[in-house]
């Protein structure tokens, strides 16, 4: 690998920590940033690691007007042993790189992302919290910086990292969640960007988070933008069910984003012999399995929510309980071993881990 110097900046005033015991979702973050510039002929330069700061911008940046704009999601853990670990990291700067792909944003050399995404985690090791059910929840992103109103790709951009000791994403922790089946607006349409992390896919989605929360529901359940019939997935989730002993998630097709738990929950369900599904699975079909008792167990995955366990869903008039309400015997299994395995206290014969 070529060589990749980041200038290091260290902040002269280390901020407080949060109480860890009560740690909720991106409120705090810690010292240092990773900061890097995108200039038309010249690439990608300057990378360096400052005190975390507001930035400047000009109001009439791209990023502003026209979404130009990525990100990723990512957790650092501390072992028992005190060794730090990042979970599949090289998957999300290819992710990064497939949204940049169709934001029309440069890619960036993805193993120079993790060199300074190495650098800044062992600089602000402290910030990783160790009680149960913590992380340092670490958003890469890239915003689009030349100020220019015209509709068109940016000539300039921003790479920057910040990080956030974080707690679980719910308030109901691991408690299952209602979710609201959105039957009115869509969140991806075939073609659009819904494959891709930015900006604008959850933008689009507040409208109808606001109206299920208000409603009581944690989150919506997006259906396809075509026929409003066929899952796609949860606000900030992939959705899993288990439907008479066979794990079914909705098949990847170019609007559901591609989730890296949903590909390491597909791995360890095959692992361990269970049957899996990845097709077209229609809401019809869920509230079937409901009717005639086959609904075994929902959840759902991401980075942020891990692996969230979903007690009901509301569609229309149609209610539809999960497991009493309660997390499922697969769901909890899951969860215990990809935790483990995050946090180093399960063995990670997938090679997912990557110390620092
Ligand atoms: C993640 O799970 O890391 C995400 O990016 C979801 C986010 C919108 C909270």
């Amino acid at each position: 690998m070529t060589a990749f110097p980041i200038q290091v900046e260290r902040t002269r005033t280390l901020k407080d920590k949060p109480d860890i015991h009560t740690l909720g979702f991106g409120q705090v973050f810690t010292d240092h940033m990773f900061v890097m510039d995108y200039t038309e002929g010249e690439g990608w330069h300057s990378a360096r690691i400052m005190p975390y700061q507001p930035i400047t911008l000009d109001p009439s940046a791209m990023v502003f007007h026209y979404g130009q704009t990525v990100f990723e999601g990512m957790k650092a853990y501390v072992t028992a042993t005190n060794e730090v670990l990042l979970f599949r990291p090289e998957r999300n700067f290819q992710r990064l790189n497939h949204s940049n792909d169709r934001m029309c944003i440069p890619t960036i050399n993805e193993a120079h992302a993790l060199v300074a995404l190495k650098e800044l985690v062992q600089l602000d090791r402290e910030w990783i919290p160790t009680a149960p059910g913590t992380s340092l929840y670490i958003r890469p992103f890239i915003i689009a910086t030349e100020p220019y109103l015209g509709v068109a790709a940016s000539k300039n951009y921003q790479f920057i990292i910040i990080m956030s000791p974080v707690g679980s994403y719910y308030k109901e922790g691991l408690n299952p969640v209602k979710i609201l089946v959105e039957k009115q607006y869509v969140r991806a349409a075939k073609g659009g960007t819904g494959e891709a992390k930015t900006g604008g896919n959850y933008a689009s989605s507040l409208k109808a988070a606001e109206l299920a929360s208000k409603e009581g529901y944690a989150q919506t359940l997006w259906l396809d933008s075509i026929e409003n019939k066929y899952i796609e997935e949860v606000g900030s989730m992939n959705i899993f069910f288990k439907i008479n002993g066979t794990v079914i998630t909705p098949a990847l097709n170019g609007s559901i984003l591609p989730g890296i738990t949903r590909d390491s929950i597909l791995h360890m369900l095959h692992s361990q012999n269970i049957p899996v599904e990845e097709r077209r699975i229609s809401v019809d079909e869920v509230v079937e399995a409901y009717e005639n008792g086959t609904l075994e167990e929902a959840f759902g995955t991401g980075t942020a929510a891990v692996i969230s366990p979903i007690g009901e869903f509301k569609y229309g008039e149609q209610q539809i309980l999960v497991n009493n309400n309660e997390i499922g015997l697969l769901t909890q299994s899951l969860y215990d071993k990809l935790t483990g395995i995050q946090n180093g206290t399960i063995e990670d014969t997938f090679d997912w881990t990557v110390i620092i």
